[in-house]
């Protein structure tokens, strides 16, 4: 934090958007969030800030994304505190809008990614990546930043929206960084905070089981289905946890692959629920 820091500006409307980032300094970067932010969120907007002009974080819990009403209504919420982060993270605007805001009555179009949005977290959460897609092309569009921010422990939602935005001509640049992650290896996440307290001591077996899949392919194991192996027999030891999926796949398709080819980028990916909690975390190969 400095001294001269400029003041975050907080905007709830497209009107109010549309006015505050008209001859705002280029170039600008977003980071797109669903709010109850954390050090994962605050990393991608320490980046931002340290690579554009002027910087806007969004706080929308986007209802289109979520396929379970259970599941948005309790997603946590706090917009005090992260307008403070956000303060905090010396981003210059803040974009909070109501649900109508975003989805004036009438709404009716729908942005659906292809191939990539099918397998994995697509087909475990139907109607998941449409909700993302459709959100996040229309705050690229209200917002025309030059660069936005996401998080790579979100893979495929990374691959996802770089594929809609290179579709829907939007030019803004889709960056991927790094998962940020608590010292015992659990990925931050919001979901976290519904994590029981023998849950949140078992969560650390999905970075576990990933490290695992990780050092049998190091060990020179070409075998995809050895390297699945690997990471199952990890999550299978944790009573608590409950396997929804586990992949080894093409890093740029996501088609599950038979071998893993030394080079050619993989992802190690998986979903486990603990109780009503799902996490899911990734490693990506080489
Ligand atoms: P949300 O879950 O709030 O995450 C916002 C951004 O923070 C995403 O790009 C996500 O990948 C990143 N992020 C979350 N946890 C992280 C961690 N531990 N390390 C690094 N980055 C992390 O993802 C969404 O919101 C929504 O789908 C959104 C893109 C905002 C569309 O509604």
């Amino acid at each position: 934090m400095t001294a001269t820091k400029r003041a975050t500006t907080v905007l709830h409307t497209r009107a109010e958007l549309r006015a505050a980032l008209q001859g705002t300094e280029r170039p600008l970067g977003l980071v797109p969030t669903m709010g109850w932010l954390h050090e994962g969120h605050r990393t991608l907007m320490a980046r931002a800030r340290a690579e554009n002009a002027t910087t806007i974080a969004t706080i929308f819990v986007n209802p289109r994304q979520f396929n379970e009403a259970a599941d948005y209504q309790r997603y946590p919420r706090n917009e005090a505190r992260d307008l403070a982060i956000c303060a905090d993270e010396a981003i210059d605007f803040v974009f909070a809008p109501a649900v109508e805001e975003i989805y004036p009555p009438g709404f009716d179009t729908t942005v659906s990614v292809g191939a990539v949005a099918r397998p994995l977290e697509g087909a475990a959460r139907p109607g998941h990546f449409e909700g993302v897609a459709t959100v996040v092309a229309i705050l690229f569009e209200l917002i025309g930043a030059d660069r936005s921010y996401f998080g790579q422990k979100d893979a495929q939602q990374v691959l996802v929206i770089r594929q809609m935005a290179r579709d829907l001509a939007i030019p803004t640049e889709v960056i991927a960084c790094p998962t940020v992650r608590q010292p015992d290896g659990l990925a931050l996440s919001s979901r976290n905070v519904h994590l029981a307290p023998d849950e949140r001591a078992a969560a650390p077996v999905l970075r576990r089981a990933l490290l695992a899949g990780r050092a049998r392919w190091e060990s020179g194991e070409r075998s995809a289905a050895a390297v699945r192996e690997a990471m199952w027999e990890v999550l299978t030891a944790e009573p608590l946890a409950i396997p929804a999926y586990v992949s080894v796949a093409d890093g740029r398709t996501l088609t599950e692959l038979d071998r893993v080819i030394d080079d050619d980028p993989a992802l190690l990916s998986l979903a486990v629920r603990f109780g009503a909690t799902r996490l899911i975390d990734n490693e990506p190969l080489p």
